[in-house]
């Protein structure tokens, strides 16, 4: 792109629209090419504003574009890049890095479920960019296999931060609702859903770390650990904790005991004994990774 494009804004009419990726309750997300750029690709988010409006959800586009922005920054690899918005009358546009690999969820459902060594890289992966997500103070609230893609390296790369907390709204809600500093409305997806926020309406960064919990298991079995035959008996079985690994005598003779202890560790009602990241990268299933080697984690066995 020449300096001068740069500095105009941009429309639809810059870039070529292919191929629906994705759609969300607001958005839907296309594949395009940029026209004044040779074979650059990205992934567009449009947003109806009338949309938004009518479904009140102003606040959860802010969110996200204000998230995606501090994030885009720090250029993190496991995190899908804003480059720019722009909006017309009708829409809101996000310009956002295009993951070719499509959604972790769709890998696993066509491999039905992942090799231990797999399931081990990609945790690194999730746990390196999680980490770097709360060290900007930001919580996702809605961390699952759907929103994380892959890109053509096949490196995971997390997306939809519209649920996000940052220390903004944060603040925001505590004045709104004179209570804690925690974010206290129910949002994401009820099998990765924390039991704090089932019972006491609170979220906090504990919750992503549930959520992980969820996505290790999900991994090595295939399908999430609580899952109800509606939303109801979902909410039941993690308010019971009740999944299939829950019993400190539980084994397999087809998995590692030493992922069942860890997501064990993870997977814990209360979220002050729950098993923090720092604790998490010094578990045995770490024990040969080398945290402070960005390019271990990143490249790991996809080299
Ligand atoms: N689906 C949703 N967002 C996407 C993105 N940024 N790249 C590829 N597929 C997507």
């Amino acid at each position: 792109m020449s300096s001068k494009n740069l500095t105009r804004k941009r429309s639809p009419h810059d870039f070529v629209f292919k191929q629906e990726l994705g759609h969300g309750s607001y958005s839907t997300v296309y594949k395009v090419f940029d026209k004044h750029s040779v074979n650059h690709v990205y992934a567009i988010k449009v947003c109806s504003k009338a949309h938004i409006i009518k479904e009140n959800k102003v606040k959860y586009v802010t969110i996200e574009k204000n998230t995606l922005n501090l994030l885009a920054r720090a250029c993190h690899p496991g995190i899908v890049r804003l480059y720019y918005t722009f909006h017309d009358e009708e829409n809101l546009y996000f310009v956002l890095d295009y993951a070719s690999g499509g959604e972790l969820l769709q890998l696993l459902h066509k491999m039905g479920r992942f090799s231990e060594s797999w399931s081990l890289h990609f945790s690194c992966q999730l746990i390196d960019t999680i980490e770097f997500i709360h060290s900007k103070g930001i919580i996702h609230r809605d961390l699952k296999p759907e929103n994380v893609l892959l890109n053509r390296f096949g490196r995971l790369m997390i997306t939809d931060f519209g649920t996000a907390a940052t220390p903004l709204n944060q603040q925001k809600q505590e004045d709104d609702q004179n209570e804690s500093p925690r974010c206290s409305s129910f949002v994401g997806t009820a099998e990765y859903v924390s039991p704090e926020l089932l019972l006491s309406n609170q979220c906090d960064f504990a919750s992503d770390i549930w959520a992980l919990g969820c996505i290790i298991f999900q991994f090595i079995m295939g399908v999430p650990p609580f899952r109800g035959k509606n939303e109801l008996q979902t909410f039941e079985k993690i308010a019971s904790l009740d999944y299939l690994w829950n019993n400190q005598h539980y084994s397999s003779n087809k998995i590692d005991p030493v992922i069942i202890k860890l997501v064990q560790k993870i997977l814990v009602l209360n979220p002050q004994e729950r098993l923090t990241l720092t604790n998490m990268k010094k578990d045995e299933w770490f024990d040969k990774v080398d945290w402070n080697n960005k390019d271990h984690i990143w490249r790991g066995i996809w080299q």
